[in-house]
């Protein structure tokens, strides 16, 4: 049997007011399960109204969105697509409800009405996913920017999507807090998560499978790895990341296909080889 893609944007166009350009103008992006893409796109490209049409918060004024199958232009959906999509946004601070790390872990399966076995279950997987089963103890505020959204991520993990939107999820974050807040999506993936990876930050897309730059709310590329850092991203204005120049010598010295994407993990790899 065919899979169901988790995302199927087909033409989609949304608009906040009737003057100006809409925010999405025919939009068409189809996710299939178990995909890391990266949206990447300049401010107002029209990267976060996509990040609500896959998450049934808008829906387009014409074409579709199906989400996890089901259509959320029909209101009965809307429920279903939230609870199977779980956004994750740029500041951490919004998104954290509960003073302890556990406690506020527990908060979205609680709020389910689920038995307290369930939630137990679902709070420690979710804190291990994220690596912050030690500090499960410890007052969400006095955790560290890097902590603290990979703590967004477990409550959002708690509810147990079948997808993960993160709308700049790393904007926030120094380089460290970048790394291991990308290492637990990669291991997420790895255990077949599907994500949509919103950022206008190119350093940030080298772990995703797929990338899809988003212009004035239509999609310019849509590819593999290898063709964007082929020269595409020049072509867009993104500026070569550090981590480019490694891969290049990598390659060059037979150390990794140059020919696979320039994933960071595989980069780590052939080092320690
Ligand atoms: N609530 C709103 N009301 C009116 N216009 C909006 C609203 N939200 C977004 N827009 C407009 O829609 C367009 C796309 O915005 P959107 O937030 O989707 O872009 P973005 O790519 O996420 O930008 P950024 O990188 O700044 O987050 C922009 O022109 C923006 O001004
Ligand atoms: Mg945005």
């Amino acid at each position: 049997m065919d899979q169901v893609p988790i995302f199927d944007v087909k033409g989609a166009v949304y608009s906040y007011n009737e003057t100006g350009p809409p925010a999405l103008d025919g939009v068409d992006l189809t996710v299939m399960p178990g995909e890391w893409v990266a949206v990447l796109g300049a401010n107002g490209s029209g990267k976060s109204t996509l990040a609500k049409v896959c998450n049934a918060l808008l829906v387009p004024a014409q074409g579709a969105c199906f989400s996890l199958g089901l259509d959320t232009s029909d209101p009965g959906n809307a429920g279903a697509v939230r609870q199977g999509v779980a956004l994750v946004f740029q500041n951490p601070d919004d998104q954290i409800v509960a003073s302890v790390v556990e406690e506020d872990v527990a908060f979205g399966p609680e709020n389910l009405g689920l038995p307290s076995g369930e939630i137990e279950r679902r709070v420690d997987r979710a804190l291990e996913l994220v690596s912050l089963t030690d500090l499960r103890k410890r007052g969400s505020y006095s955790l560290s920017g890097g902590q603290k959204q990979r703590l967004a991520l477990a409550g959002a993990l708690a509810l147990e999507p079948k997808a993960l939107v993160l709308d700049e999820s790393t904007s926030m974050l120094d380089p460290d807090g970048r790394r291991s807040f990308l290492g637990c999506l990669g291991e997420l993936n790895r255990l077949g998560m599907t994500i949509l990876q919103i950022t206008h930050a190119v350093e940030d897309i080298m772990f995703s499978g797929r990338i899809v730059v988003l212009g004035a709310g239509r999609v310019l590329w849509d590819g593999r790895q290898h063709g964007f850092w082929d020269g595409k991203y020049r072509e867009f204005g993104f500026s070569e990341p550090p981590e480019l120049a490694l891969y290049r010598e990598l390659a060059s010295r037979g150390l990794i296909d140059p020919l696979t994407a320039p994933r960071v993990d595989d980069m780590l790899e052939a080092l320690c080889l």
